[in-house]
């Protein structure tokens, strides 16, 4: 191998690694098993009118599925890798006048026009996510839990087959949260 080959090999390791090893902060990146994804659609009735927005979007997979229903969809992912993943399947499945990936700690947006969302994070993540949902959803608003249950939420509906880690739970925004008497 010639030099210059191995200086081509190094710079792209260099530009590479950043964008593989971003870690997701609040969890890993596991997939939502294929058949799954249209049963969270259906447990939350994602539809024409709904504004769905997905907390660590990972290969956009639920935002592309939300977008076919005729959502707006919103995903959020930190690792650039993903997003430009997402992004570039969005475009390819023609989904880019309804779907969209921000690149984010999903801490730093502003979730208050989302009618449906998911969160398949670890317990931490949605106990540390659960001030933030109570203040800014709008009441009446779904929330999806895969895998692991989220606590301040009322409880509407439960899917045992969830995924490999846990069930899909639906909990509803409730009219008054602990944050919108403050
Ligand atoms: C378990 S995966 C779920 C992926 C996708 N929602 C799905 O169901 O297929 C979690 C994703 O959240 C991302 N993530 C973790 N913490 C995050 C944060 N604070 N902000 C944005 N994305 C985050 C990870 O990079 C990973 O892609």
């Amino acid at each position: 191998m010639d030099l210059l080959a191995v200086l081509v090999i190094v710079v792209a390791l260099l530009v590479l690694l950043p964008f593989i090893f971003v870690k997701g902060k609040d969890a890993p990146f596991v997939p939502t098993e294929e058949e799954a994804v249209e049963r969270i659609m259906e447990i939350a009735e994602v539809g024409a009118n709904d504004i769905f927005y997905d907390l660590g979007s990972g290969d956009g997979r639920l935002v592309i599925a939300a977008a076919v229903r005729g959502a707006k969809a919103v995903g959020i992912e930190m690792n650039p890798l993903r997003v430009w993943y997402s992004r570039i399947m969005i475009a390819v499945l023609g989904q880019w006048q309804r779907a969209r990936i921000i690149q984010s700690d999903f801490f730093n947006v502003d979730l208050s026009e989302a009618t449906v969302i998911v969160l398949y994070l670890l317990p931490k993540a949605n106990e540390d996510l659960k001030d933030k949902l109570l203040r800014e959803l709008r009441k009446g608003a779904r929330l999806v839990t895969v895998a692991f249950p989220i606590s301040g939420f009322e409880l509407v509906k439960e899917d045992p087959r969830g995924v490999v880690y846990g069930p899909v739970r639906l909990y509803k925004v409730p009219e008054f949260s602990p944050t919108s008497v403050l």
